[in-house]
């Protein structure tokens, strides 16, 4: 689904003032785009995401899916959060129906479909397990299933992987993208990570520190399917560098990870 952020400005009333968070931030995202957004830490990443979401409002600008400004939360628009944020007490299948009990019924359409999701993360075999006994990666898994059972046409990710280890988030890399491929989604996809916004992406936006707007946009011409053999094309090693120049260049401590 296309999305249109058109010189957005957020200021949050806080207790020590107004604190301008965003300032003049435009962007486009295509129908079956994927996009990432890099930025050092605090420079407005998540309060984007919770415009897009329509959680917030702007304090100044534009905001439209598919044409139609953004006014709360909708059907399709799926989000996944930086850590799972399973309920702890809900087994992994009725956690991933919680977007749908949270609205009426659960009939054994939405089951199957859930069932569908779970398979699709790999996880069918777990559904009538608890968080707990699950690792972080599948927890994460989850969250994606829960994010895709409305079959979302947006889905906005915020640093899903921050909290895995290299070898996880190497292969949830794959299994997003695999999960992603040919679906037509447009996915809008935060991350601190240079390497796996180059891997995932179309495009990538570099936001500049507080307050936030973006400061540049790179297209990552690497040909998809992307695999493991991706990182060796020295046009992924072209790209990542690029981009680390560009942070370098900011004013204040650099966040990005290599
Ligand atoms: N609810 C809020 N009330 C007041 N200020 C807020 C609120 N949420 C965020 N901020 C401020 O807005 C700025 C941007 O925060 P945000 O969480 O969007 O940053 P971020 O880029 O996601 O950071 P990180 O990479 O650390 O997650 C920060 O300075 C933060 O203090
Ligand atoms: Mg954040």
């Amino acid at each position: 689904m296309q999305l249109e952020v058109d010189r957005v400005a957020l200021t949050y009333e806080t207790s020590r003032g107004p604190l301008p968070a965003l300032r003049e931030l435009s962007f486009a995202l295509e129908e079956g785009e994927f996009v990432s957004v890099l930025g050092p830490s605090g420079c407005g990443k998540s309060s984007l995401l919770r415009l897009v979401t329509g959680l917030l409002r702007p304090t100044a600008g534009r905001i439209a899916l598919a044409g139609v400004p953004v006014s709360g939360p909708r059907n399709d628009v799926g989000i996944v959060f930086q850590s799972a944020t399973l309920l702890p007490w809900k087994n992994v299948l009725d956690n991933v129906l919680v977007p749908v009990r949270a609205r009426g019924r659960v009939t054994p359409a939405d089951t199957e479909r859930a069932m569908e999701g779970l398979r699709t993360v790999g996880l069918e075999r777990f559904s009538k397990h608890y968080p707990d006994e699950l690792s972080g990666g599948m927890q994460q898994r989850v969250g994606i299933a829960r994010a895709m059972l409305t079959d979302p046409r947006l889905l906005l990710m915020d640093e899903p992987f921050a909290a895995l280890d290299a070898m996880t988030r190497e292969t949830m890399m794959d299994e997003l993208l695999r999960v992603w491929s040919g679906t037509g989604k447009s996915v809008l996809f935060i991350t601190h990570s240079i390497p796996e916004a180059v891997y995932l992406s179309d495009r990538v936006l570099v936001m500049g520190p507080r307050p936030g707007h973006i400061v540049e946009e790179l297209r990552i011409d690497l040909p998809r399917p992307r695999s493991p053999a991706t990182m060796a094309d020295p046009r992924f090693g072209e790209l990542g560098a690029r981009l680390r120049d560009r942070f370098r260049s900011m004013a204040g401590p650099a966040e990005a990870s290599a």
